[in-house]
């Protein structure tokens, strides 16, 4: 069975701050990443950022910088939000590295060797804030200026000797290819509008510029400089020290699993890098996974607006187990959504501090009173111990099929429902009462109580690490326990261990006004 496991990011444009759209990527990719890590897969986490292109040396002169210094001073925004954010990737990649023009210079010979690229003109729009050609038909006038109705950004008139990949050469093996393999597009209804796309023609594409200098030089001719889009995609290969295909990253870990994107960038991924693949003769990546838009207070986060979500500073009033939890309980990750403040707040008191939060605390508590801060032994379970204790071991496979096809709403769903109940288990059983009455039974409530902690604490340990770890840590499991095979597992919890003491998890937010 392979156990090895590869997801990425986008590697994001180096051209502004971060904002909360880039967090939500990584965050959902993290979470994914962590999953499969304590299911026991040996697990690839890459992230990045993707600096050449007009955009960016447009974004550094306006800033008065050489664009590689001004690519310098903005990656380090990135990589550092990727420690504020909590993220375990293995590796930050950036296309300037000397380890990605290789990669870049050799699927390009690749692409010519097969007879893929030609020379030509390029005449029509470009938008420089997509890096993206458009067709006639996908450009409408707005306020005097053309933009692309696809992602309403300006796009400007392009004339210029280019080299062209032939794309509309690839538009049956694409066809066949999504319709052999059903999941590797996903959500459906990104899949269904990718197949539209395809199915409607495709043009050829041109892969190389001339007007400006700030990339990867074309090998045979260095007036060009290979489009953005071809070099920023080959990102995902040449982590793995492609062009070596022996080298052992590359035989661990290509193809990827999953591309986690956003919607906007699908086309990129789901068409163009699979064209680029198949005429290279490299395996196509499993999954592309084309996640919604975050909007804010129900509106596209923009800079006119004046409503762009600062990640950092959510975290520093919030905490970052609370952004990551929130973002995935109230984000339908297929889908667009709105987030704001005021639910932030409302999710951390009702689900952190009130559910799962209080749980933890009224349970240690009661034992450290009761039970000199021992996790009490039992062997007297009745019926309806063993079946909450059951229910999540039995959905086990269950939950690991929802993370493998990215369904991290049903997948929290039901965990957080696991919390309900034992939050309810406690209270009927009302063990606060048995003291005198009924030692053991009391005993065997606390006992599979903290069973039940255990397991919920690794199910969200992959969303809010810090918070479970602690939980976890409380009840002497250590971190190399912290995994799907502890669920399994009978008599974990040592008895005569006490319990190390737990603070505050989730702190409630008081309102304002
Ligand atoms: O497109 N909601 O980089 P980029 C959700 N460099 N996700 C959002 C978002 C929002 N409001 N805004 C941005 C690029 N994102 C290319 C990618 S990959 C080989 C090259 C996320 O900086 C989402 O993942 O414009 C989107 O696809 C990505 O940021 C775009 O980041
Ligand atoms: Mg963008």
């Amino acid at each position: 069975m392979n156990k090895n496991f590869y997801i990425t990011t986008p590697i994001y444009y180096p051209s502004g701050k971060p904002h909360m759209g880039h967090a939500y990527s990584s965050i959902v990719a993290d979470i994914f990443a962590r999953f499969k890590r304590i299911e026991g897969f040996n697990v690839l986490f890459l992230t990045g950022t993707d600096e050449h292109g007009q955009k960016i040396q447009k974004e550094a002169e306006k800033n008065k910088k050489e664009p590689k210094i001004f690519c310098d001073e903005i990656s380090e925004t990135f990589r550092s939000l990727t420690k504020i954010l909590n993220l375990t990737n293995n590796d930050f990649i950036r296309t300037t590295e000397p380890r990605h023009f290789k990669s870049v210079n050799e699927i390009w010979k690749r692409l010519v060797n097969s007879g893929d690229i030609y020379l030509d003109k390029y005449s029509g729009w470009y938008s420089v804030s997509d890096e993206a050609y458009y067709d006639e038909d996908e450009i409408e006038e707005k306020d005097g200026i053309k933009t692309s109705k696809i992602s309403g950004s300006a796009v400007e008139w392009v004339e210029e000797e280019s080299y062209f990949f032939k794309l509309s050469a690839w538009q049956k093996k694409l066809l066949n290819y999504f319709e052999k393999n059903k999941e590797f597009i996903l959500p459906q209804s990104r899949r269904n509008e990718v197949i539209r796309f395809v199915e409607k023609g495709l043009k050829d594409l041109s892969i190389s510029r001339t007007s400006f200098s700030w990339g990867i030089p074309v090998p045979e001719n260095k007036k060009h400089v290979i489009y953005v889009w071809l070099d920023a995609l080959t990102n995902y290969l040449s982590a793995l020290n492609f062009p070596d295909t022996n080298d052992k990253k590359y035989k661990s870990f290509w193809p990827a699993d999953v591309h986690i994107i956003g919607k906007d960038i699908l086309r990129f991924h789901a068409v163009y890098w699979p064209a680029f693949l198949l005429a290279a003769k490299l395996p196509l990546p499993k999954r592309v996974f084309g996640h919604g838009w975050i909007l804010s207070d129900e509106k596209k986060m923009s800079k006119s607006l004046g409503n762009i979500l600062d990640p950092i500073e959510i975290i520093q009033n919030y905490g970052i187990d609370q952004l990551r939890y929130y973002l995935i309980k109230e984000v339908s990750l297929g889908n667009d959504g709105s987030i704001s403040m005021e639910n932030l707040k409302n999710c951390i008191n009702n689900d952190l501090a009130n559910n799962y939060g209080n749980l933890c605390q009224r349970v240690f508590s009661f034992i450290k009173k009761n039970c000199n801060n021992k996790v009490p032994k039992t062997n007297n379970f009745k019926e309806t111990d063993t079946k909450l204790i059951n229910n999540i071991k039995d959905n086990i496979p269950k939950l690991i099929d929802l993370i493998n096809k990215q369904n991290l709403n049903e997948y929290i769903k039901t965990v957080v429902n696991f919390s309900f109940e034992a939050n309810k288990y406690f209270n009927d059983s009302e063990p606060w009462l048995l003291k005198q009455k009924n030692p053991e039974r009391m005993n065997t409530i606390l006992n599979t109580i903290v069973e039940q902690i255990k397991n919920i604490s690794i199910l969200l340990n992959p969303i809010i690490p810090i918070a479970t770890r602690k939980v976890l840590n409380t009840i002497n499991i250590s971190d190399k326990d912290i995994s799907i095979e502890t669920i399994r597992k009978e008599n974990i919890i040592d008895n005569n261990k006490e319990l190390k003491n737990l603070d505050i998890l989730f702190k409630k937010i008081e309102n304002d006004n």
